[in-house]
């Protein structure tokens, strides 16, 4: 099967994925009576892993709240040298380099990746290891924070392939790479 590292994320109108203070309650600020997952449940399905830098895991950790995913998740982080026991068979530290993590990721059958996380994104950004970016903007200026994007080695071209509006507030863009 065709392989894919896609991305599915919510940023500030100024592109920040989390505030100044690292905090991401501000994405769930806009009422949505509805529960409207704007698209999130139709994007995982088409994923068969999840690929996470080490601070979004531990911001996940902090919800306290029972494992989210049904997919196997591999956590990128040089400092952790283990996960918590209760995550065995769920959550995997991998390490090295992008194109060694991809292929232990790859040898285990996973192709379909939802790659999460900023850094992390820019990391395989500046690979040209995205395929896919569904980018959600909420409309609020943070004014500062963790960012979604940073410089990189080359320019990138992309493909608008759909645009959705959800809550009439949120606008949510589908792009593809285009090589
Ligand atoms: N708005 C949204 O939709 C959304 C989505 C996801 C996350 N978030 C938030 O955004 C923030 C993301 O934080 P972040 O930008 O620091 O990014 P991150 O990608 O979640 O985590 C960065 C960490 O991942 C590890 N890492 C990344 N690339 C690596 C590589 N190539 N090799 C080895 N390790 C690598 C490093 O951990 P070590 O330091 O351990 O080496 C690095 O410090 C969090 O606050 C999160 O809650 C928001």
């Amino acid at each position: 099967m065709n392989k894919k590292n896609r991305v599915f994320i919510a940023t500030s109108i100024d592109g920040f994925i989390a505030d100044k203070n690292g905090e991401i309650d501000w994405l769930h600020t806009l009422p949505n009576p509805n529960n409207d997952d704007m698209g999130y449940m139709e994007f995982i399905r088409g994923c068969d892993a999840i690929v996470m830098g080490r601070t979004t895991f531990e911001t996940v950790l902090s919800f306290n709240i029972p494992w989210p995913y049904q997919i196997p998740v591999f956590v990128l982080s040089r400092q952790l040298n283990n996960l918590p026991p209760n995550l065995t068979d769920k959550a995997h530290l991998v390490k090295g380099s992008l194109h060694d993590i991809l292929k232990e990721i790859y040898q285990k059958g996973h192709n379909q990746l939802y790659i999460d996380g900023g850094r992390t994104i820019r990391s395989f950004l500046s690979e040209d290891l995205i395929d896919e970016i569904t980018l959600t903007t909420i409309p609020i200026l943070l004014g500062g924070g963790a960012p979604l994007f940073g410089d990189l080695p080359q320019e990138l071209n992309f493909e608008l392939l759909e645009t959705r509006t959800y809550l009439n507030q949120v606008v949510q863009r589908h792009y593809q790479r285009r090589k």
